[in-house]
């Protein structure tokens, strides 16, 4: 595997406190202005907005079964929200504004207060203006041990994966949801963080078993990542695990809001390991493991880890919906309907909006007001058809619920929240409606959700 060591190298690593380490002591978790050394020490501070003082916000870990209650302060200058990502959450606690709650005043507070069904890795984030807020730093992880048949493993590193744009000063570039990212493949940084800090070392021992649980909060990069120096298996997606553990053997993409959880062994030779990324410079070093120790024997494959609570999918009797879409830059759309409206692309353009599904704009004071996608009763299974007929890749994020693919043979793929669409394919999801309430289904590159990429479906 070749990688560039000079694009690392060349630069001294910040020293700072990994920020997410330790248990949750409080269940207060304050959003506020702060600033954190992310550029090399020669650049100031970038000023950023973060869950209880730094990027990622500090690392919420409970044990499956249990309930997780935290007051959410607003000191922002802004109205704020946090939704849980991929827990299968009571509706009330989902954190979007317009749709499950009102959007949390500067000063105010809100109690969140919610159950822990299902183990596995989790994050949270800011759902107002998220375009903007999630790029600032309101995001941190959520990890569910757990309740048993935990793996054996020698560490368990959580690392979120972040790329930042910061200008000339180290500072977050404020051009949030400009026209051309939004009609386009959305904001992409300039700079790539590993827990807030660029290329951080994390010392591990020769044949020492990792569990890397990967948690991309980036606004619209899709990551292709890859390891040196460690080999193991991929044990689960979106927090869910895999009924078997698949081999790693080639570079993986993450996709906005997607997780990977693996299970890797430290089996280099070599002082250093790495996770790599693979679409900058052919190959950029995102965060290296200096490794100490004798050579180790060989471990058995991980077993699968233990499953989460099952909600069977009825492929027959499923419900149907399709969703086309449409929209951005040299994409085939005319005009679309906005708030009941019928706009043409350049009256859309004119009030930021570049995307539509089915023919709408999704548009984020009008949901809970506009018609669902699809009305269905608890526990009905249902299937939506997919159509990416734009020239750009979308990750479709689902709330309160996990889907599997329907794929090509009619069997169904592992549980996910978030699915890439690339350019262009049909794909088709299905889910047991198993959650009551309003939900959320929508692109995860943030710009696109905000200029129209989102719907919602409801569970009666
Ligand atoms: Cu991760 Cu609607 O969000
Ligand atoms: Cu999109």
């Amino acid at each position: 595997m070749m990688i560039d060591r000079r694009s690392f190298l060349g630069s001294a690593a910040a020293c700072i406190a990994i920020p997410n380490a330790g248990h949750s002591a409080s269940n207060l978790l304050r959003a506020a202005p702060g600033t954190q050394q992310i550029a090399p020490d020669r650049f100031d501070p970038t000023d950023l907005w973060v869950f209880d003082g730094a990027m990622p916000g500090r690392s919420l870990r409970a044990r499956q079964g249990d309930r997780l209650s935290i007051t959410v302060e607003n000191a922002l200058p802004d109205p704020t929200s946090v939704h849980w990502h991929g827990l299968r959450i009571d509706n009330a606690m989902d954190g979007v504004p317009g749709l499950t709650q009102e959007a949390i005043a500067p000063g105010d507070r809100f109690d969140y207060d919610f159950a822990l069904p299902d183990a596995g890795t989790y994050w949270y984030h800011s759902h107002a203006q998220s375009v903007q807020q999630v790029e600032r730093g309101l995001y941190g992880p959520l990890i569910v041990e757990e309740a048993e048949g935990a793996p054996d493993i020698d560490q368990d590193l959580t690392l979120m994966l972040d790329d930042i744009r910061l200008t000339e000063t180290a500072q977050v570039s404020d051009d949030f949801g400009n026209f051309h990212d939004n009609s386009h493949a959305g904001r992409f940084g300039n700079v790539w963080l590993v827990n807030g800090q660029m290329e951080p070392k994390y010392a591990v021992q020769r044949g020492q078993r990792l569990r890397l649980r990967l948690i991309s909060a980036a606004n619209a990069r899709v990551f292709q990542l890859g390891l040196s120096g460690m080999s193991g298996h991929l044990v689960a997606l979106d927090g869910m695990p895999l009924s078997e553990p698949a081999l790693i053997q080639d570079t993986f993409s993450l996709a906005p809001a997607q997780r990977a959880d693996l299970i890797v062994d430290v089996t280099t030779d070599e002082a250093e390991a790495f996770l790599i990324s693979f679409e900058r410079d052919g190959g950029y070093a995102m965060a290296s493991f200096p490794v100490s120790g004798a050579k180790q024997a060989l471990r058995p494959p991980p077993a699968a880890l233990p499953a989460n609570p099952d909600f069977p999918i009825d492929l027959k009797s499923a419900r149907t919906a399709t969703l086309l879409m449409e929209g951005g830059a040299m994409g085939g759309m005319r005009s679309a309907r906005l708030n009941g409206t019928q706009l043409d692309i350049r009256d859309l353009a004119q009030r930021g909006k570049f995307w539509a599904f089915n023919g709408t704009v999704g548009d984020m004071k009008a949901y809970g007001r506009d018609t669902p996608l699809i009305d269905v009763a608890q526990g009905e299974s249902v299937r939506i058809g997919l159509a990416n007929d734009t020239a750009f890749a979308h990750a479709m994020h689902l709330h309160g619920m996990h889907f599997s693919e329907v794929l090509a043979d009619g069997s169904l793929g592992p549980l996910r929240d978030t699915l890439l669409m690339q350019r262009g394919e049909t794909r088709e999801i299905a889910f047991n409606a198993h959650n009551p309430g309003d939900w959320l289904f929508h692109c995860h590159i943030l710009g696109h959700h905000a200029s129209g990429m989102g719907t919602w479906l409801r569970v009666t």
